[in-house]
């Protein structure tokens, strides 16, 4: 039976009935605002490729960290640009790395309220950019293993409340499970980058991170964007090496991969909206060609249909104070 006895429009002509019926909810709880720690004192420059989104020495990251906590969202992701970069990214897993030095300051500034997320990866550590130790032009998988476990373990050492490691190495979970379950971390949860692809929508964070490769690119251990049931095999590895969450990256042009990730595993999913679907909407709502404000909200709203529970997004203040009206 159909039209007239059924009319959709019935529950859409009136905000009340849309409230009513609306299916996704986007709520603060399910952002994650990503930071970018420098070294310095005073440092708050603007990333020009991220505009709103800024390199932030320590003092300034715990201002930002306090204003992000009392808009409610639940939990930042820090990224770390050292002092110095060497062949095998010493500072991402030295006591007093830039990351390490952050956590401990927000920690005793903040207490344990807000989640603090670090990146693990080596690729913002290492002077040739790639995300591992280099042997003879190529990623050494199995040499980089150690490096990254050890770069987990000082961050939880450092209050790291869960590490993400954004690598795509194999067998890093494991690598870094085994790692802090040693150490007495066996309560510090991982978020896996598990489904992270080989993006030109990265473009911006390059810049904003200065870790753009010094020679090839990241195709060597990203995935392909072409491929979906590859997605499936790195999420269910990652899940079997421990992972408590995992991710898909990017999100947008991912939406597919998402929402299989969703109905196969069931598990708590990340998504992260990147730097280049940021800049994308900032870049055209500054033209006054879209409605920034509202492109962010059915961006991010369509995230959360496609079945993610988090969105890892640089939006997040801004939705935040939208969302909390
Ligand atoms: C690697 C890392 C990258 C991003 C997050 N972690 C860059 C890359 O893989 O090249 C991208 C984030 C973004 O574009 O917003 N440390």
């Amino acid at each position: 039976m159909g039209f007239p006895v059924h009319r959709l429009r019935r529950l859409r002509e009136r905000e009340g009935f849309r409230r009513m019926v609306r299916e996704t909810r986007l709520s603060v709880d399910n952002l994650i605002y990503p930071l970018f720690v420098v070294p310095g004192k005073g440092v708050r420059q603007e990333i020009s490729t991220m505009p709103g989104n800024y390199h932030l020495s320590i003092d300034n990251l715990v201002l930002e960290a306090e204003e992000t906590s009392r808009l409610g969202i639940p939990a930042i992701l820090l990224f770390g640009i050292p002092e110095h970069k060497d062949e095998v990214g010493s500072e991402a897993y030295s006591e007093d790395g830039i990351v390490q030095k952050a956590l401990r300051a927000i920690k005793s500034a903040l207490g344990p309220g807000l989640i603090v997320i670090t990146d693990v990866c080596l690729c913002e550590y290492t002077d040739h950019g790639h995300c591992g130790v280099i042997r003879e032009e190529h990623i050494d998988n199995d040499a980089t293993l150690p490096l990254l476990a050890q770069m987990a373990r000082s961050h939880a050492e450092a209050g790291a409340d869960m590490v993400a490691p954004s690598d795509m190495m194999d067998g890093r979970i494991q690598a870094i499970r085994e790692e802090l379950d040693k150490n007495n971390f066996s309560h510090v949860p991982i978020m896996s980058y598990a489904a992270k692809y080989a993006s030109a929508f990265y473009g911006p964070f390059r810049q904003a991170a200065l870790s753009t490769p010094k020679f090839g690119d990241r195709r060597s251990h990203q995935m392909d964007p072409a491929n979906a049931d590859e997605a499936m095999r790195e999420i269910s590895l990652d899940l079997r090496e421990g992972a408590d969450i995992v991710m898909v990256k990017p999100a947008l042009s991912y939406l597919d991969i998402i929402y299989r990730a969703k109905q196969e595993f069931g598990v708590p999913l990340a998504a992260y909206n990147v730097s280049g679907e940021y800049s994308m909407v900032k870049a055209a709502g500054r033209m006054g060609w879209l409605d920034e404000e509202r492109v962010m909200l059915e961006v991010l709203c369509s995230i959360r249909r496609a079945g993610a529970d988090l969105i890892l997004t640089y939006f997040a203040k801004e939705a935040a104070k939208l969302l909390g009206k």
